[in-house]
């Protein structure tokens, strides 16, 4: 199975890979749906959308300053560096990714869609005030703080800019991964149950525009139907081993 992955990996001329929460779990991050995922302990009706934060304020944005703590903590697994070599290579064009954990950026990934937000950034429910609180260095003290975050500028409230159930993902990003999906010959999911919409869209996109489908997962997931390869594993274990296959095949 992961011979005939790195042989396709080798001779894609356009390969994407598309990731989900699994390829965070080996880094300490804890999955939505999968064991110990995150909605067994909240329901995320409560917590991830715009009414449960107009609702209460204070409880989402809780949950978001724990899992923003324990997000800084954690640190790229070798699944993130080896997709972020394979862009090196020229083998991979770019990530999708539905995760807001930052990783693949912090593993040294170039061209990274972030489909569903950026847990570091935050913006304004008013004006068009944004920030990512990395870059800004001010990420210690917001995590610090007791009170709601108000916008520096207006005022107002400000949320996480993730996209929660019920919102539309960034018109944006999501353009911007059909297009890529729409050009991939090849494309890697890794780490996703593959049920949400419309992000799972990518790898269907791939396999009906004729290009391959190699998922990578410890269990079977709502993608596992129109892959051409599955390989069954942990991200970290199974991209390792591909990469060292794809360098060798790369080399001869
Ligand atoms: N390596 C690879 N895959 C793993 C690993 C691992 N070590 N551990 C778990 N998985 C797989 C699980 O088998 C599961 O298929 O990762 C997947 C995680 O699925 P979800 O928790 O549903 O995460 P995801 O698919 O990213 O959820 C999509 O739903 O909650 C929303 O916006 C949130 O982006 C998220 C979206
Ligand atoms: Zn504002």
């Amino acid at each position: 199975m992961i011979g005939e992955a790195a042989k396709l990996l080798a001779r894609s001329r356009f390969a994407i890979a598309f990731t989900g929460a699994g390829i965070s779990a080996e880094s300490g991050v804890p999955t939505f749906r999968g064991f110990n995922g995150l909605w067994k302990m909240h329901r995320p009706e409560e917590l991830a959308t715009p009414e449960a934060f107009r609702k209460d304020p204070h409880l989402v944005w809780s949950f978001y300053k724990w899992r923003m703590d324990l997000i800084r903590k954690a640190r790229p697994n070798r699944a993130h560096y080896a997709l972020a070599e394979l862009e090196r290579m020229g083998i991979l064009k770019a990530v999708i990714t539905q995760n807001v954990d930052d990783l693949h950026r912090e593993a040294g990934s170039r061209n990274v869609v972030e489909l569903h937000g950026n847990i570091f950034r935050v913006r304004c429910t008013s004006c068009s005030y944004r920030e990512n609180l990395k870059e800004s260095g001010r990420l210690d003290e917001f995590l610090k703080e007791r009170d709601l975050p108000k916008c520096p500028r207006c005022g107002s409230l400000l949320r996480p800019d993730v996209v929660w159930f019920g919102e539309p993902l960034p018109r944006k990003s999501l353009e911007e991964a059909f297009r890529l999906a729409e050009r991939a010959d090849l494309v890697l999911v890794i780490g996703t149950s593959g049920v949400v919409y419309p992000a799972a869209y990518v790898p269907q996109i791939v396999k009906e525009t004729g290009g391959k489908v190699i998922e990578i997962n410890p269990e079977e997931s709502g993608i596992t139907p129109i892959a051409d390869v599955f390989i069954r594993g942990k991200a970290g274990e199974v991209m390792g081993e591909l990469l060292e296959l794809v360098r060798g095949l790369a080399n001869e």
